[in-house]
């Protein structure tokens, strides 16, 4: 017999293509998948998208082998106890291997879904159909999942991309103002990764964007889509190309992480983030204070910022230390900085005086 060395090697793949499909159709085509595709699915859902889309929901519930399940809203629904309630749910309907699971929402139900989907019988089939701004441009792509903990969000997850990604700019249509207002802080966000031609397409296209003009949802929500995909695939599990989408993040995490998750919006941290990192870019990496001036000026076009409270500057660092992407036993701050619109530079050691110089000029601690 051949010896079997004492170090076996099994190379493991999961092999998937996620299809991101961006599009004025692609509600209609989801359903001619759904339907060209039979398997025993659970489309998961919350009562008021129901109640907002009460035709299609319908249409969902006269599909053979489909069953539609709504889940409460809010952040709190990305929980152990929701995870084991879906979970459950899926026993009790008899779903097996086969079986797929649809995200229809928001972010917090594409998490939950996501990780349910990763997890189920060790992996079952999942589609998203995102129908907040933050899901279409970002969540709902790249595969991240996750439930929050007591100890932190975000996590308890896994990397679980959904086979399709079916993203209908008419969603946005109904979506409250606060919510698309808060969206556009991360699309604010990728007009500076992403560069010319879309910072200044987004600049131009303030005004049919605020009305909501489904082409340009759909150029945003496909430029935006498009960018995700080239990151995701360079680096799809986050040590390296992906952490530039973590632009703005680090401040803006402390920051939500202060407010409680309450009283400020992800976009607004992040929005907040951009500024001060900016000028932690202007000092560190050369970013020419014009496109500082330009950020400013498209946060202004969205409605500005609005004050933050005094907070204990103690605890914003505290706050710092713990972010995710900060990694054991370096010296300073890990920041992804932007150099230019569409270059970004992970630096390794920004120093705590330069940050809190940053900090101060933003107007988010005082001066001492
Ligand atoms: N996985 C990732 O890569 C990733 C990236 C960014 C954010 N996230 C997560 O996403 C979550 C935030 O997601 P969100 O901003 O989409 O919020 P959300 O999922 O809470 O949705 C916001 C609210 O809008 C309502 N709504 C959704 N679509 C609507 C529509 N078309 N019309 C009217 N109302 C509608 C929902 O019922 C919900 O109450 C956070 O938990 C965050 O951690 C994940």
């Amino acid at each position: 017999m051949s010896a079997i060395p004492d170090v076996l090697e099994l190379h493991v793949h999961r092999h998937l293509v996620s299809h991101i499909v961006v599009g004025r159709d692609a509600w209609d085509r989801f359903l001619q998948r759904l339907t060209a595709e039979p398997t025993p699915t659970a489309v998961v859902t919350h009562p008021s998208i129901v109640e907002t889309f009460p035709d299609l929901a319908a249409t969902v519930r006269r599909l053979p082998d489909v069953h539609l399940l709504t889940w409460p809203e809010g952040e709190a629904t990305k929980s152990w106890d929701s995870l084991r309630d879906l979970l459950d749910e899926l026993f009790r309907l008899g779903f097996r291997r086969d079986a797929r699971l649809v995200a229809w929402g928001g972010g917090v139900l594409g998490d939950l879904v996501g990780l349910a989907a990763a997890l189920y019988m060790r992996g079952i089939h999942l589609w998203h159909v995102p129908t907040t701004l933050t899901a279409q441009t970002d969540s709902a792509i790249g595969g991240k999942t996750a439930v929050d903990t007591p100890f932190g969000k975000n996590l308890v997850g896994t990397f679980y991309p959904a086979e399709f990604v079916w993203v209908d700019p008419h969603f946005l249509m109904t979506l409250p103002e606060v919510a698309f207002r808060d969206g556009m802080g991360e699309v604010i966000k990728y007009a500076f990764l992403i560069g010319e031609p879309f910072l200044s397409w987004l600049e131009a296209s303030t005004a049919d964007l605020q009305r909501r003009d489904p082409e340009a949802l759909e150029t945003m929500a496909r430029t935006c889509a498009a960018y995700k995909v080239r990151v995701v695939q360079a680096d799809e599990q986050d040590w390296g190309m992906r952490q530039w989408l973590n632009l703005g993040h680090t401040v803006g995490h402390a920051l939500e992480a202060m407010a409680d998750y309450r009283g400020l919006t992800h976009g607004e941290a992040v929005l907040w983030g951009l500024v001060a990192e900016g000028l932690v870019a202007c000092r560190r990496v050369g970013l020419k204070t014009i496109y500082l001036d330009r950020l400013h000026r498209l946060i202004e076009a969205w409605g500005g910022l609005r004050p933050l409270p005094t907070w204990d500057e103690t605890r914003f660092w505290q706050a710092l230390e713990l972010d995710k992407k900060q990694r054991h036993g370096t010296v300073g701050f890990r920041l992804p900085l932007l150099v230019e619109p569409g270059r970004v530079e992970v630096v390794e050691d920004v120093s705590l005086d330069l940050l809190r110089q940053a900090l101060v000029e933003a107007g988010l601690i005082t001066g001492r």
